[in-house]
């Protein structure tokens, strides 16, 4: 007994070892935590149960069979956090530059078919290099494997993606159908194709960093949903963010004990929207001072940042704030902004999170870059996950709600269960200077005819009561109370029940 007790902890040793001391102490001279000492940090002390620990891979190619390191590369397992069950793979940059082999994949999709048969989400720490090139197709093979589970698995689960090293070639496309993306600044980059192949077919040069760093994902390409300083600071934020989320789409969202009164009364509210309307303000401020203990976890937050989307509580549960920024391009739509949103509504949507909606856009962006661009299409993504959601959808329009852009944003007849406006509303086709130089074009010329004619216009529209008449606008509320408001009305949509028509699924705009 006494040798089977050292034979397995030997075993055990050496699979923690992973790629042995020199390339651990090389991993940290980078800058980087190993896989194990990630988990430690991201889970609940003690709460970590591994799987696969003894998995070595089968290859005989290339010499392989005399380079057999237990655990091949990749450590999962399941753990808490906050005493929450979470699925987790972490990879291992120390065992064959945590590539991957046919093994190190299977250990992966057993952790993805426990999180959906158990209602769990997964988190996936990503530090590898690719394909096993020794294991040619078979490693092509269990990335497929990987792939369908996160397809599968997607709406079911939650899924997280933290990039916390090289994550090239076949290790991208995991973390990209997975709901969120994180990067760590500096020590981390994603490509489809490394900088020597883009020498070779493009003959250009370019950095790891300026292929694919989190300047290039987090910033202009909106595939990172955010980037963080460190490896600690990646971690501390997911577990944060895993607070505001359901287990699975079983489950409504997580109910925090708040400390925040839910009638609190917000009076600099009232004075947030500058008297002059093309006067940007802050729409962060108005998110921070009505949700719960100003907690709010944003999603890429540098990128698009004409739109903020993100998680935060009401009375302790979680919702999805959407919010045109006027600080940014006066908070117009346009591509990316559309796009980030919709893909946000969709996943609160997916997830039972009701979404909380501030408006203040002038409309869709106009231009040929935009046109070219598909503005069209991506545009309608915004409208459709909007108009598809059945999840509590409450509003309140602050400012400008123009032309399509007033449709979009979670209006009264995409289903919007709840629409406030605040008495600086205006709600229109679109802004007054457009409009006369439009209807009344033969005015041009005529300075003073023009301005008489827009002032009529501001008078009859750039206000919340045509709209609030007709019933597009359930009520106009003084700012200082849209904390309780908002409150009122989600705790009075808790059971809310509305199903869309069936059908196998829908053909959303991509
Ligand atoms: C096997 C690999 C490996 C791989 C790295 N290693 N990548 N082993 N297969 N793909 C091993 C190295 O041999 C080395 O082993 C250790 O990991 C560390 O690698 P280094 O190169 O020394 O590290 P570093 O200088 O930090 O460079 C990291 C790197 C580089 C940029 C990721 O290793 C690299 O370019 N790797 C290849 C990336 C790649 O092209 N992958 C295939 C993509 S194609 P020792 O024993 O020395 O420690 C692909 C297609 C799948 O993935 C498509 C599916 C849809």
């Amino acid at each position: 007994m006494t040798n089977i007790i050292e034979e397995l902890e030997r075993r055990r040793a050496g699979a923690r070892a992973g790629g042995g001391e020199r390339r651990i102490a090389s991993q940290h001279a980078k800058g980087k935590l190993t896989a194990r000492e990630r988990l430690s940090l991201l889970l609940d002390e003690d709460s970590f149960e591994e799987f696969d620990m003894f998995v070595e891979h089968r290859s005989h190619d290339f010499g392989m069979e005399a380079q057999r390191i237990p655990g091949d590369g990749v450590v999962t397992g399941q753990g808490a956090i906050n005493g929450r069950l979470v699925y987790v793979f972490s990879k291992d940059f120390t065992v064959f530059g945590g590539s991957l082999s046919k093994a190190h994949a299977e250990k992966i999709v057993k952790v993805q078919e426990m999180a959906m048969r158990n209602g769990a989400p997964v988190i996936g720490l990503f530090d590898a290099g690719g394909a096993r090139i020794q294991e040619g197709v078979d490693s092509l093979a269990g990335y497929a494997d990987i792939f369908l589970q996160n397809v599968l698995a997607s709406g079911v689960v939650p899924q997280i993606s933290v990039i916390m090293g090289p994550c090239a070639g076949g290790d991208v496309y995991s973390p990209a159908i997975t709901d969120f993306i994180f990067m760590v600044k500096d020590t981390s980059y994603m490509y489809v194709t490394g900088p020597d192949v883009v020498k070779t077919v493009i003959n250009e040069d370019v950095s790891h960093e300026e292929l694919g760093g989190y300047r290039v994902h987090a910033l202009k390409s909106g595939v990172a949903d955010g980037a963080f300083d460190n490896d600690l600071e990646a971690l501390s934020q997911i577990r944060r963010l895993v607070d505001f989320l359901p287990q699975s789409n079983r489950d409504r969202p997580p109910v925090r004990e708040s400390f925040d009164l839910p009638d609190r009364e917000e009076p600099s509210l009232d004075t947030l929207v500058p008297s002059n309307p093309n006067k940007p303000y802050d729409m962060r401020e108005l998110i921070l001072k009505v949700v719960d203990e100003a907690d709010f976890f944003e999603i890429s937050p540098d990128f698009a940042k004409n739109i903020i989307v993100g998680f935060a509580r009401m009375d302790g549960s979680t919702v999805g704030v959407v919010a045109n920024q006027p600080q940014v391009l006066a908070g117009v739509l346009d591509i990316d902004a559309s796009r980030k949103a919709a893909r946000f509504v969709r996943f609160c949507d997916a997830f039972n999170i009701p979404l909380m909606t501030f408006v203040d856009v002038p409309g869709f962006m106009p231009g040929t870059r935009q046109e070219q661009g598909a503005l069209i299409k991506h545009g309608a993504k915004l409208l459709f996950a909007y108009a598809e959601a059945t999840v509590p959808k409450v509003t309140v329009i602050t400012r400008k709600a123009y032309g399509g852009a007033f449709d979009v944003m979670s209006s009264k007849n995409i289903r919007g269960d709840f629409n406030y406006a605040w008495p600086t509303a205006e709600i229109a086709v679109m802004g007054p200077k457009q409009a006369v130089e439009i209807i009344f074009r033969a005015d041009i010329g005529d300075a003073e005819r023009l301005a008489a004619r827009e002032a009529e216009y501001k008078s009859h529209f750039a206000n919340p009561f045509v709209a609030a008449s007709r019933g597009y606008i359930d009520d106009v509320i003084m700012p200082h109370g849209t904390r309780r408001r908002l409150i009122r009305a989600l705790a009075s949509l808790r059971h809310k029940k509305v199903d869309n028509p069936t059908k196998k699924h829908d053909n959303i705009p991509l």
